[in-house]
């Protein structure tokens, strides 16, 4: 049976506040600021915590090939939604915990843009997902994270260890709540 994409959120943030992090989805102007980076014949876009899929859109709608797009979601209530909405994208239930053991699945990626509440994460689990996630990363390749916090999400502890930097993007008021966008890189770069 097909349920609408605003159901399975509310029935999720209901149901494992935590796990969701955010009162409603988020807005048409954070999506565009969360893509805006992405050239779409870059190469692999890997999408974590995708919710409803704004991110998504904005990401098919800037012109990346739905196969170059792979989206890591938790939550089982978002997984039909999400495969309905975008049949041609590659939607894992995968927890992005376990990131670092999908290199020879998921290949090399350019790109990855993060929905995920890390504020309400432990550090190490906060460390095992950005660590995994640029063991995918190619070369150049960039990690956003969007935060309805002040400084990034990821603490600065775990950007040191991991050799990593996050520079603010920017900020957009408009969106409930209002939030910013960071760039998390490699220093080295
Ligand atoms: C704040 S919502 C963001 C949803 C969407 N990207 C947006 O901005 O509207 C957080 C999302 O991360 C997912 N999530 C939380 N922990 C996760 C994990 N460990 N692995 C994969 N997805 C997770 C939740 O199920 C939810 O879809």
């Amino acid at each position: 049976m097909k349920q609408p994409p605003l159901a399975a959120f509310f029935g999720a943030l209901l149901a494992e506040p935590r796990k969701i992090g955010a009162i409603v989805p988020s807005g048409g102007r954070l999506a565009r600021l969360m893509t805006s980076e992405i050239e779409p014949t870059a190469g692999k876009v890997l999408e974590l915590g995708p919710g409803t899929g704004v991110f998504t859109a904005a990401l098919l709608k800037r012109g990346l090939p739905a196969r170059d797009l792979t989206l890591v979601e938790l939550e089982t209530r978002f997984i039909a939604p999400l495969q309905q909405r975008f049949p041609n994208v590659t939607v894992l239930q995968r927890d992005a915990r376990e990131l670092a053991s999908c290199r020879a699945e998921l290949g090399s990626q350019v790109a990855i843009v993060s929905g995920l509440p890390f504020r309400n994460m432990p550090i190490e689990v906060i460390t095992a997902i950005v660590g995994g996630g640029f063991s995918l990363l190619e070369r150049g390749g960039a990690f956003y994270q969007f935060t309805y916090g002040q400084s990034c999400s990821v603490p600065s502890d775990v950007l040191g260890e991991l050799g990593l930097r996050a520079e603010r993007l920017g900020r957009v008021r408009l969106n409930l709540p209002p939030a910013s966008v960071f760039r998390i890189s490699r220093i080295e770069e």
